[in-house]
C-alpha cells in the first residue's frame, strides 16, 4: 500500500496537460486542451484535458480519470507501479512494502535488483578463464560476429553449465529461493532441489523502457532443442506487452520502426546503425504491442524471416497495424533468410536501400493476389480483379486509390473506368455495412448492451441513468455529498440500482469528506472504472445548473425510476402470467 500522503504529493506535483503532453500533441481549446486519443483510434480529436479539474475524458471511447489512471492506461502499469512511475517523475522517493504474487510476497524493487545483479553476474562469466566462458564469448564475437562493445552494449552474457554456481552465488547476494524462482531466474526439481533455469546459454536481458531488467532469453550455442529459453510472467514482466530493444529504439522510432522476428536480427541491425529495430519477444504480436508502438512512430516496417512461418506472421502483423492505425510496409529480403544474415552478407548499405524502396501493403498483396490467380485465364483474371478492387476499396485516400486502380489496370489489361466504378460499388456496399454497424453499436450502448464496466446498466437505462446523475454530483462537490448524508435525504446503498452504482456510492460515502474525492479513485477501481467514473462527473460538469435544487431532485428521480422499474417487473411477471392462463383458455 501507498500512503495517502504520498499520492496526493505525487498528483500535487505532476502537471497533467504536460505529462499528456509527452504521448499526445494537444491543442488549446477556452479553457481546456483537445487532441487524438492515445487510447483508441480515431480521426477527429475528442480527448480532452480538463485543466480546472485536473482529469482526462476522451469523448470516443470514454477513457478517462487523472494522472496516475492516465499512467495506468498508456505505460500498462498497475496502479501503485503507476503512483511509482509519476513519483520518479516528480522525484519523490517512495518506498514500497512488498506485495504479494501467487501467495508469495515479493517486493518489486528487489526483483528488478536481482535481475540486474543476474545480468552482471551473466555478463561477467562470458569473460571467465574457462573453457565454456571462452567459447561462449567466441559465440558472440566470432560466430556471430558482433564486437565487443555491442556485447556491452546489450549487456549480453553467458549461464554456466551447472546447475548450482548461478544461484549459489544470487544466494550469496541475499536472494531468497522464493525471489528465485518467482523471477523465473530457478526452478525446484520434482526432488525438491533449486537449480538455475539457464545453463549454458548465451543470455540476452529484456529491459523495459524505464530501462530495468525485467526478463532474460537464452539460446543454446549448438543445434540443440529448445533454441531458446525465455522467462515466463513474473510480477515485473509481461511477455505481450513488452518489445526487445524497445528501450534504445524509442529515441530514435520517430520516423519509422522496424520490426524483426528475432533477437539476434535486432542486434545486428542496431550494430549496423538501425537504432529503430525491435522483436517481439518469442510470441506473434500481440494488440498491446502493437498499440505501445503507436506511441512512438507513425510508420512500422515488417522484417520478418523470409520462410512459409515469417509471411504468415506478417500477414498477422500487417492485419494488426491496420487495425491500430499504423502504416505498414513489408521488406522483402532476397537472398538471405533473416535481417542478420542478409546484413552480413550483403553489409548496411544495401538494407538501407531496401528500407528505401521497401514496399507497401498494396503491393505486397497485390503481388500475392496475381501469384495465386492466373491472369491468363478468365475465370482466374476476374477473380483476381475482385480481389484487387476489395484491396483498393480499403484505402482512405482517394489520390492512393486512384494510383493503385491505374496500376491494376495496366497489369490486367482492363480499363481503369470499370476498375473505379467496380471500386466505388465496393467502397458504397462497406459504407452501407458500416454505417448499420455503428447505428447497431449505438442502440446497443444506449440500451448498455457490451457495458463492460457496468453490466447491470441494461436491466434498467432509465434508473441506471438517473443513478448516474446523483453520482455524478456527488462527485462534483462536497456540499451534495454532505447534504447526501443528512437524515434529510438519508441517501444509502440501497437508492441504487445497479452493483456498479453501490460500489462507486461505497467509495464515495467513504471518503465523502475529502475535498477532492477523486483523488484516491485508482486505488478502488480499475481503470475503465475510473473512466466510467470520470464520465459520470464530466457529464454534470457540462450542465450549468448543479445546485442543491437539482440534487434533491436528482434523488428524488433515483429513487421514483427504482421503485417504477420493481412495479415494472412486477407487472411484466404478471401480464405474462395471463398471457399463459389465455393461451390455456385457447388450447383447451
Ligand atoms: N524463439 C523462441 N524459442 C524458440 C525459437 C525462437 O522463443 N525455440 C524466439 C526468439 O525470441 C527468437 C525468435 O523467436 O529470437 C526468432 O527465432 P529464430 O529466427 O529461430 O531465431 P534468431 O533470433 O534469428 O536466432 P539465430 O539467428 O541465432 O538462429
Ligand atoms: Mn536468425
Amino acid at each position: 500500500m501507498i500512503a495517502k500522503e504520498v499520492v496526493e504529493e505525487v498528483l500535487a506535483r505532476t502537471d497533467l496537460s504536460a505529462l499528456i503532453g509527452g504521448y499526445v500533441s494537444l491543442k488549446r481549446t477556452g479553457s481546456n486542451q483537445t487532441g487524438s486519443c492515445p487510447f483508441h483510434s480515431e480521426r477527429t480529436p475528442s480527448f480532452t484535458v480538463f485543466s480546472a479539474s485536473n482529469s482526462f475524458y476522451c469523448f470516443g471511447c470514454g477513457a478517462g480519470g487523472d494522472a496516475i489512471t492516465f499512467v495506468r492506461k498508456i505505460e500498462n502499469l498497475e496502479y501503485e507501479d503507476a503512483v511509482e512511475f509519476l513519483a520518479r517523475r516528480a522525484g519523490i522517493q517512495i518506498r514500497r512494502a512488498p506485495e504479494m504474487f501467487a501467495g508469495k510476497r515479493y517486493d518489486r524493487a528487489r526483483l528488478y535488483e536481482m535481475n540486474k545483479d543476474a545480468a552482471r553476474f551473466f555478463h561477467g562469466s562470458l569473460y571467465q578463464n574457462t573453457p565454456n566462458s571462452r567459447a561462449a564469448l567466441s559465440y558472440l564475437t566470432e560466430k556471430r560476429g558482433l564486437s565487443k562493445a555491442v556485447v556491452t552494449h546489450f549487456g549480453l552474457g553467458y549461464s554456466p553449465a551447472e546447475y548450482d554456481v548461478f544461484f549459489n552465488y544470487m544466494k550469496g547476494k541475499g536472494y531468497t529461493e522464493d525471489e528465485l524462482i518467482t523471477g523465473f531466474l530457478c526452478g525446484r526439481s520434482e526432488r525438491g532441489g533449486l537449480y538455475s533455469s539457464f545453463r549454458n546459454r548465451v543470455m540476452f536481458p529484456i529491459i523495459d523502457l524505464t530501462g530495468n531488467i525485467i526478463a532474460f532469453g537464452g539460446r543454446v550455442m549448438d543445434d540443440s532443442q529448445p533454441k531458446y529459453k525465455n522467462s515466463s510472467d513474473t510480477p515485473v514482466f509481461k511477455k505481450s506487452k513488452n518489445l526487445f530493444a524497445m528501450n534504445f529504439a524509442r529515441t530514435a522510432c520517430a520516423e519509422q520502426l522496424i520490426l524483426c522476428e528475432g533477437y539476434m536480427d535486432v542486434i545486428a541491425l542496431h550494430a549496423a546503425g538501425f537504432t529503430n529495430a525491435v522483436a517481439t519477444l518469442g510470441t506473434a504480436l500481440t494488440e498491446d504491442q502493437a498499440r505501445m508502438m503507436t506511441r512512438y512512430t507513425k510508420k512500422v516496417i515488417i522484417s520478418y524471416d523470409m520462410d512459409d512461418a515469417g509471411r504468415k506472421a506478417a500477414d498477422r502483423a500487417v492485419k494488426m497495424f491496420g487495425d491500430v492505425g499504423l502504416e505498414v510496409k513489408l521488406l522483402k529480403l532476397s537472398g538471405a533468410k533473416d535481417p542478420d544474415e542478409y546484413i552480413k552478407k550483403f553489409g548496411a548499405d544495401k538494407f538501407r536501400a531496401l528500407l528505401e524502396e521497401s514496399r507497401t501493403k498494396f503491393e505486397y498483396y497485390f503481388e500475392s493476389i496475381l501469384a495465386k490467380h492466373d491472369v491468363t485465364v478468365p475465370q482466374e483474371k476476374i477473380k483476381a480483379i475482385n480481389a484487387m478492387c476489395d484491396l483498393i476499396s480499403g484505402f482512405y485516400s482517394s489520390a492512393e486509390r486512384d494510383v493503385y486502380i491505374t496500376e491494376v489496370a495496366k497489369r490486367t489489361d482492363v480499363s481503369s473506368d470499370s476498375i473505379r466504378q467496380d471500386v466505388a460499388r465496393l467502397i458504397a456496399k462497406k459504407r452501407n455495412a458500416y454505417k448499420q454497424q455503428e447505428t447497431q453499436k449505438i442502440h446497443q450502448t444506449a440500451a448498455g448492451f457490451a457495458d463492460k464496466v457496468n453490466a447491470d446498466f441494461v436491466k434498467n437505462p432509465a434508473a441506471a441513468r438517473a443513478e448516474e446523475a446523483v453520482l455524478g454530483l456527488l462527485l462534483l462537490q462536497i456540499e451534495h455529498r454532505k447534504r447526501a448524508f443528512s437524515s434529510d435525504v438519508a441517501l444509502c446503498e440501497e437508492d441504487f440500482c445497479t452493483e456498479f452504482g453501490k460500489k462507486v456510492f461505497a467509495y464515495i460515502r467513504e471518503h465523502a469528506n475529502e475535498a477532492d474525492v477523486s483523488e484516491f479513485l485508482n486505488e478502488a477501481f480499475s481503470a475503465d472504472e475510473v473512466g466510467r467514473i470520470t464520465h459520470m462527473k464530466i457529464a454534470r460538469m457540462q450542465l450549468t445548473d448543479n445546485g442543491d435544487g437539482v440534487f434533491d431532485e436528482s434523488v428524488r428521480k433515483l429513487r421514483a425510476s427504482v421503485i417504477s422499474a420493481q412495479e415494472k417487473n412486477n407487472g411484466m411477471t404478471l401480464s405474462g402470467l395471463s398471457a399463459l392462463i389465455d393461451r390455456r383458455k385457447n388450447e383447451k
